[in-house]
């Protein structure tokens, strides 16, 4: 008999992967906890269900971060959690504002932002480089995107997360987390209910003027569409940037012979972003609702069942990974999965790899070592997130 697998157990928290590799040998498509998701752990089938949205529908995401006793989610109703053509129709729209031409104009900003927040880190003692480096870098990009002032920015994470984490985990009974998910979705339409009015007397040159300038088939968006854009940009923006940031901390830390070939040759960051993704990936599933009965792997899911793609699976596949649990610095081929696949594939890749390899040439300026601290580093897991929580490091002087 199989075990059944439970995501969020205290094991599978700290290291998922001995669970995935059982599960794409002996159960790629299976049932696991919580909540009775049908894991689908092999890369050719996670890819086939990121390839046809029409058989593996987004809309579970806007049900499962919209429960009824939240009375509205307008993370819910992001082109995230929609099918075509609707997603279609939202996605042309914010295209361009992430494309290559955009982080060429964007890269000062970016780059102002993380020699600023490495260049405040003390070196020589002990600290957790979670708050100080790996969130602030996105609040404060995302911040400057979306042109929220500086003394709002440390609200965007906790919005960002109580919109997704803290209504998708809240039990029946807890009616104190229901209390601060409510509160977190009214502030999030309130401050940006105000912002968007303020840009629209005053247009700028940020993410929200654009979209209020957007005039897709002729008609400017509603007030619940922008607030959509806006709540799908801090949730995709913040937190899986945070765990990349984190992660490649992480193993640097762990790897002194990696940072040793990074201060010889900067150019190999790109390549080091891209394994630590695939070894550690942020977004470690997607979940997606099955239209119709139909069968992976040899395996029957029943419609309307709730599927969990395993990214984080598929990306230590032995069939398309060779040796798939060893860093490999300069590992042959370029693989974009964790960023998905298709319709939905993401938005921000250019972005996150940005903000990862202007943090990593910062702290490269300014540290010749990364120490792991005494204390033990933690994990932060979601049923869609990973990555650290805590994560004491030292660092050296150059
Ligand atoms: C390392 C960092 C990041 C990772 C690993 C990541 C991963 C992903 C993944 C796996 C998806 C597909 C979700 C699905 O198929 O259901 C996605 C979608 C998305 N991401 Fe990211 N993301 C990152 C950073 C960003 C950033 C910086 C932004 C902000 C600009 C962003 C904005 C989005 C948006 C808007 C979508 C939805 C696209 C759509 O529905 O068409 N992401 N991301």
């Amino acid at each position: 008999m199989n075990v059944r697998y439970d995501l969020l157990s205290p094991e599978l928290k700290s290291t998922p992967y001995p669970a995935y590799a059982d599960m794409r040998r002996n159960a790629p498509v299976c049932v696991v906890d919580p909540g009775g998701l049908w894991a689908v752990s092999r890369y050719d089938d996670v890819m086939f269900v990121l390839k046809h949205p029409q058989l593996f529908s987004s809309r579970g995401f806007g049900m499962a971060t919209n429960p009824e006793w939240l009375g509205g989610n307008p993370f819910a109703e992001s082109m995230l959690a929609m099918d075509p053509p609707e997603h279609g129709r939202l996605r042309g729209l914010v295209q361009g504002m992430f494309g290559s031409a955009a982080m060429v104009r964007l890269e000062p900003r970016v780059r102002e932002v993380t020699s600023r927040v490495v260049a405040q880190l003390p070196l020589g003692r002990t600290l957790d480089v979670m708050p100080s480096l790996a969130m602030s870098i996105p609040v404060e990009v995302m911040g400057e995107l979306l042109g929220v002032e500086p003394a709002m920015r440390p609200h965007l994470r906790r919005w960002a997360d109580l919109m997704t984490g803290g209504v998708t985990t809240v039990r029946p009974d807890e009616h104190e987390r229901k209390r601060i998910a409510r509160e977190a979705v009214a502030e999030v339409r309130g401050y940006f209910g105000e912002l968007l009015a303020a840009r629209r007397r005053h247009p700028g040159e940020d993410v929200l003027s654009q979209l209020l300038a957007a005039r897709p088939q002729g008609e400017a968006l509603t007030r619940d569409e922008l607030l959509a854009f806006v709540a799908v940009l801090l949730v995709g923006g913040i937190e899986s940037t945070v765990h990349l940031l984190g992660s490649s901390v992480h193993l640097l830390s762990k790897h002194p012979e990696l940072l040793g070939q990074l201060h010889a040759d900067r150019a190999l960051l790109p390549a080091f972003i891209d394994e630590v993704l695939r070894i550690e990936p942020p977004a470690q599933a997607v979940l997606r609702t099955a239209t119709q009965e139909l069968y992976l792997s040899g395996v029957r899911i029943p419609k309307n069942a709730p599927v969990l793609a395993l990214l984080g699976s598929a990306c230590r596949d032995e069939n398309v990974f060779p040796e798939p649990n060893r860093f490999i610095l300069q590992r042959p081929g370029t693989h974009q999965l964790p960023f998905g696949h298709g319709i939905h594939f993401c938005l921000g890749m250019p972005l996150a790899r940005m903000e990862g390899r202007l943090m990593l040439e910062a702290l490269l300026d300014r540290c010749g070592g990364l120490e792991s601290g005494a204390e033990p580093m933690s994990w932060h897991r979601t049923l869609v997130v990973r990555g650290p929580a805590t994560l004491p490091v030292t660092l050296r002087t150059v």
